[in-house]
């Protein structure tokens, strides 16, 4: 419904929540966010801001009970709260219970198992020590990742071990599976769109690049450097995962693509992505866009790329913390074709995500040759 007087709940202030709140302003739609404080990045525009915990039951109860309908910038919310608002007759999007599957990585496994979704052999163990004895007796073994069920994010909640001495070094404590290690060719993401209608339709699959230390996305190439045929079947399986998980909003499907040429899904985000950044300046819809189209039962967008597109994160320069200062913004600016969005924290720190560039031109070489140009000239200091 296009109803531009509606409040839209969404649960959780970040990058996420500040870029969805300047589409729908685009719309004139009413967003109020609830999240922790105003000087978050969403809090200077959104239309009302709310402090408040998401993970807490009474603050989301109150926090949704007047708004016509609530979503997320980030799935570690309290789905009980919105379970219940859902009673009241408030719609909630996506829906808690894939929510609740979706913030546990046990869960997400179990259920891309149970749906015929490919992806990577993985055991579930109840801590760390369970893990061990079962690489001990043999009935797994290295190299293997470990990820822990609930508390990983940007990387955090990942370990490769490769060698008995990482069993002691680097392994993540409590409940946690293990997964065999993939011999990746390229990592992917699909984003999907799905509305309350029932259309479904994914932007063209990205390409993601790993920064090496920080385990973060350094950049993300769009449309991927992959044959139209390897495209065809990511989109493909990124339309099944959505219709499998039967959500509505946006789902970001991470995806590998192996040396035989296999696509195994990694996991997925039932909101907007990092990998979908790029869409604001060169897709003729957003991926922001594209979740209020899809949460708010509107025709969906047109998804095919305008122009081909780099990506990359702007992080915190490592050695620098404090008060953010940007430099270089000019030269990168003269350049045309760099889009630059900054966040909006108030304070960096090494590897801190502050913002994005998204760089465009006529061929992906150029994009890059750009990309690389803003990567050496605009730094995140303090
Ligand atoms: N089974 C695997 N085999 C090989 N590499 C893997 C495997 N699982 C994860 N990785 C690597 O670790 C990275 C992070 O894993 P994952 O996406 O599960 O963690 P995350 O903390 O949720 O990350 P993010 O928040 O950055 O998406 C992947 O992008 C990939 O590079
Ligand atoms: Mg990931």
């Amino acid at each position: 419904m296009f109803d531009t007087t509606q409040k839209i709940g969404i649960l959780g202030g970040g990058q996420l929540g500040k870029m969805l709140c300047l589409a729908a302003a685009n719309w004139d739609f009413k967003t109020c966010v609830l999240d922790a404080s105003p000087d978050f990045p969403a809090g200077p525009v959104a239309f009302e801001f709310t402090p408040g915990d998401f993970k807490n039951y009474d603050d989301v109860l109150r926090f949704g009970q007047d708004k016509s309908l609530i979503t997320i910038e980030i799935e570690h919310v309290n789905t009980d709260a919105l379970r219940e608002l859902e009673k009241w007759g408030i719609a909630v999007h996506p829906r808690p219970d894939a929510l609740d599957t979706i913030k546990d990585k046990g869960l997400q496994k179990q259920f891309f198992s149970a749906h015929q979704i490919p992806s990577a052999p993985y055991e579930i163990f109840d801590d760390e020590k369970q893990l061990k004895s079962a690489i001990e007796a043999g009935r797994w073994a290295l190299p293997l990742v470990q990820k822990t069920r609930t508390a990983g994010y940007d990387g955090r909640g990942v370990a490769v071990l490769r060698t008995t001495a990482d069993l002691e070094s680097k392994l993540l404590q409590g409940p946690c599976l293990a997964e065999e290690l993939v011999p990746i060719q390229t990592e992917l993401a699909v984003i999907a769109a799905r509305n309350t209608l029932g259309a479904v339709k994914v932007f063209p699959a990205v390409e993601m690049d790993f920064h090496p230390e920080a385990n973060l996305v350094e950049w993300l190439i769009c449309p991927a450097r992959i044959s139209p045929l390897v495209a065809a079947r990511a989109e493909a399986l990124a339309e099944q995962v959505i219709q499998a998980f039967d959500i509505c909003g946006l789902l970001a499907v991470e995806m590998f693509l192996t040396h035989d040429g296999d696509l195994l899904v990694n996991e997925v985000a039932p909101r907007p992505h990092n990998s979908g950044h790029h869409t604001i300046n060169s897709a003729p819809t957003s991926q922001f866009e594209q979740h209020l189209r899809a949460i708010c039962g509107l025709p969906l967008g047109e998804t095919d790329q305008t122009l081909p597109a780099v990506m990359l994160n702007l992080l915190g320069e490592p050695g620098f913390k404090g008060p953010v200062r940007y430099s270089g913004v000019e030269e990168c600016l003269a350049l045309g074709g760099v889009h630059i969005h900054l966040y909006g924290k108030a304070t960096t720190s090494p590897f801190r995500k502050m913002g994005h560039v998204t760089a465009t031109a006529t061929t992906i070489e150029e994009a890059l040759k750009k990309a690389r140009i803003v990567k050496d000239k605009l730094k995140v200091i303090a």
